[in-house]
């Protein structure tokens, strides 16, 4: 392309502008920038100890903020876990002025001076993964059991902490498993009697995968929300199973991807311009070893790809408008934080993930995307 022939213009929406040129000499316009309110990631796992140091930069590079989960092999339960990982996040950060939103796990050990004192300390999430139902989830309490945290509930309502909800159930009132596919559906119930006892306590519905809970949140009360995922817009269960029923282990998380109406309703909501719908990546990177046992470790790596994925899914629906909300500006409302004041660039480039990265394989790599995020770390 001659630059000297062509000439520029912008559509603004809100903060985010897309840069379009036109060039005279083929008499057709591209699309070329976006530029756009630096996103925040109100989902992710960064691990720790060399993992961490390894996966981090990823998000670093490209989000503001994201809010790290306690899911470790020795769980993050208390303000003083939390501000030493906090520290681990932020060396392992180097340079870059992300900013962690740290979480403390609920579990059975769990009481309301620890949820206090996490508050007090600036620990924005009480996160229940229930017990077994996902990575490092052993310690979690069951939804059967969920009345017995209303003490802890309430005291994190009274902090203004957000319960931020893994939320499947895993077995039904006999001890009988449920199918996976069944189990945010089923979970669903248990909400409701949530909601009415306490009534202003803030919840995000991690990962929403069906039909069934968005339509829930859509009807919930303003203060029930849910993160939404890149895997969950793009997958369905046939990515995840071989005709055999074996598992695909790269695309296999929790909650499981379901039907494509399923997924056609994540896609929806992520687009419809709803506040109560933003983006936590639920980025989760295993080492391949973990993938390829069985059955295999559930969580995908999404960090390295996830805005251009976004940028190409969002553009194919013509809704790049609705692009900046989502990622950053709906999340921190909720959050009651500060929006971030710095821009990102994303740029009308073509570039192809890599498969794997430090042995760990990239959702999507391998895919030619066709927009690219200058990002600190270089990727593309
Ligand atoms: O697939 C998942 N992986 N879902 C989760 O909820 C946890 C995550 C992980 O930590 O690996
Ligand atoms: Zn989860
Ligand atoms: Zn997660």
């Amino acid at each position: 392309m001659r630059l000297g022939l062509d000439f520029k213009f912008v559509f603004s929406y809100g903060l985010a502008k897309v840069l379009w040129i036109f060039n005279k000499e083929e008499g057709r316009i591209y699309m070329e920038t976006i530029v756009m309110r630096q996103p925040d990631d109100f989902h992710c796992h960064l691990r720790e100890g060399e993992i961490l140091k390894f996966v981090a930069p990823f998000t670093a590079g490209i989000f503001g903020r994201g809010l790290a989960m306690g899911n470790l092999a020795r769980p993050i339960t208390t303000a003083y876990d939390a501000v030493r990982y906090y520290r681990e996040i932020v060396r392992a950060c180097g340079s870059s002025r992300f900013k962690p939103i740290m979480s403390i796990m609920l579990t059975k050990k769990t009481n309301p001076n620890i949820i206090g004192d996490a508050g007090k300390r600036g620990i924005k999430t009480l996160k229940l993964i229930p017990g077994n139902t996902s990575t490092n989830s052993e310690d979690g309490i069951s939804l059967w059991d969920i009345e017995r945290s209303y003490l802890n509930l309430a005291a994190a309502q009274s902090v203004n902490m957000v319960f931020s909800i893994h939320c499947e159930l895993l077995s039904d009132e006999s001890g009988n498993a449920i199918p996976e596919e069944e189990r945010e559906s089923k979970a669903i119930s248990f909400l409701d009697q949530l909601i009415t006892f306490l009534p202003k306590l803030k919840i995000v519905i991690e990962h929403a995968s069906t039909r069934d809970m968005i339509d829930y949140v859509k009807r919930a009360p303003e203060n029930v929300a849910a993160t939404l995922t890149l895997h969950h817009a793009t997958l369905t269960r046939d990515d995840v199973y071989e005709m055999d029923g074996s598992i695909i282990s790269h695309n296999y998380c929790k909650p499981i991807a379901k039907t494509a109406d399923d997924r056609e309703a994540v896609i929806e909501a992520m687009m419809s311009g709803n506040p109560k719908f933003f983006f936590g990546s639920d980025s989760a990177p295993h080492l391949e070893s973990a993938k390829m046992r069985f059955p295999p470790a559930a969580g995908i790596f999404t960090a390295p790809v996830v805005l251009p994925a976004l940028c190409d899914l969002f553009e194919r629906r013509e809704s790049l408008g609705r692009l900046e909300d989502f990622v950053s500006r709906f999340g921190s409302e909720f959050y009651g934080l500060p929006l971030n004041s710095g821009t990102i660039e994303i740029r009308k480039r073509e570039w192809i993930a890599p498969e794997y990265i430090g042995g760990i394989k990239v959702f999507l790599g391998g895919t030619r995307f066709g927009w690219r995020v200058d990002s600190p770390i270089g990727l593309a």
